[in-house]
């Protein structure tokens, strides 16, 4: 198995936990006009970053640029998933994870991973094997997580270990209906270990690594609807659960993938974010993007002011309430997918413009945004 660490990444990214994953350090340096995204955060002690896609960083050069003008923090977008790093069964891939490894070395830019345990992503031979019960799919998930984080430690100090385990709340017109039992989401990995998968795959990580950032990351909490406070009180009940089992937690991620449609109050986010950490958890948001809702306003500026409007709510409430790294999910419109997914794609013929920059990467009404939410705005 070529690991990272075998890609000659050893040292990249390897700051303190402390510093690298709670948040920047704040600088004190003023920005300079024309700085990006993640220097304006920094100065006011916040991570900003993206997710972003190995292939476009190796062949896009207006790409590779935006990617190290605006973000301090990378996410890979697919290549820390199950399915690109363990197509099969005992045999690993980290060669879509090195490309963008390299490049956040290349660019002394700090990167997280993204998603060790998911019920997507996942390759053809695992929920097979987790069928077999019990002790196959604790045993698949100890290898997994052994054999991830022993390549990564060197250049992620900073995992959503468990993505997406809440079902969402049935009757939201903003969120997928998803299988249910109980508060969980019914997944491969419930029916074969019951909620005790989350816990253990949050056992195994701090036990193969004592000093990554252990996060949750979910989505549907931001808005103000019964179906977001039901699944936001959803999140606190197992969160409360998880520490009183001493099991180990460091952060909660907000997907925060929004929708201008859905009602949104400062009040009830601020109030999750801060019982959240009054639990001692880190809160970021981890997936930022914008989806329009289905009476645009007419002409592009008006449809970015309406975006640009509800993201300066969200991330301001968010950066008010104690958030301190945010992350979207993409720079740029061009390639979101938001424009491949056909359960967002816009039905009207339009396009989604839910990103910082627009599709030929110049900066929008979003980008202000975030940099008046970044500068306390
Ligand atoms: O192009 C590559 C190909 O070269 C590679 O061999 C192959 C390996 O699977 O992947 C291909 O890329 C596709 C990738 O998107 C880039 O477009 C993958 O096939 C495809 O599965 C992948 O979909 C991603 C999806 O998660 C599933 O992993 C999306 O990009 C990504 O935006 C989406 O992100 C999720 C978050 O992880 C969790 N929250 C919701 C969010 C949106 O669905």
């Amino acid at each position: 198995m070529l690991g990272l660490v075998g890609l000659g990444l050893a040292g990249c990214g390897t700051r303190a936990r402390s510093q690298a994953v709670a948040g920047q350090a704040v600088t004190g340096q003023a920005p300079a006009a024309g700085d990006g995204l993640g220097v304006l955060a920094r100065s006011r002690g916040i991570s900003f970053g993206t997710a972003v896609q190995g292939e476009l960083l190796g062949r896009d050069p207006v790409y590779a640029a935006a990617v190290t003008a605006e973000a301090q923090l990378l996410v890979p977008e697919w290549e820390a998933k199950w399915d690109a790093l363990q197509p099969r069964e005992g045999e690993f891939d980290f060669g879509p994870l090195g490309i963008v490894a390299s490049f956040a070395q290349a660019q002394r830019k700090q990167l997280r991973g993204h998603a060790l345990v998911w019920h997507q992503a996942m390759p053809d031979w695992l929920a097979p094997a987790l069928a077999e019960g019990p002790a196959r799919a604790r045993a698949v998930m100890a290898a997994h997580v052994e054999g991830v984080l022993g390549a990564t430690q060197p250049v992620i100090r900073d995992w959503d270990v468990v993505n997406e385990v809440l079902a969402n709340p049935p009757g939201s017109r903003f969120t997928e209906q998803t299988p249910a039992r109980g508060i969980f989401r019914d997944t491969p990995w419930l029916r074969a270990l019951g909620p005790d998968y989350i816990e253990l795959a949050l056992r195994l990580a701090r036990e193969r690594d004592r000093t990554l950032r252990l996060t949750l990351n979910d989505y549907g909490l931001e808005g103000d609807t019964p179906w977001a406070e039901q699944k936001r009180q959803a999140m606190l009940s197992l969160v409360r659960a998880l520490l009183a089992a001493r099991c180990p937690l460091d952060a909660v991620g907000l997907q925060a993938h929004l929708q201008v449609d859905e009602p949104f109050r400062p009040e009830p986010l601020a109030g999750f974010i801060q019982a959240l950490r009054g639990m001692g958890l880190s809160v970021l948001i981890t997936e930022l993007d914008v989806r329009e809702g289905a009476n645009l306003p007419p002409g592009l500026e008006a449809r970015d002011a309406v975006v640009a409007a509800y993201v300066q709510q969200v991330v301001g409430t968010a950066l008010a309430a104690g958030c301190r790294t945010v992350l979207t999910w993409g720079l740029s419109d061009r390639d979101s997918w938001l424009l491949r997914d056909p359960d967002v794609v816009r039905r009207d013929g339009q396009q989604h413009r839910g990103h910082p920059l627009d599709a030929e990467f110049r900066r929008k009404a979003m980008w202000q945004a975030l940099a008046r939410s970044f500068a306390g705005g």
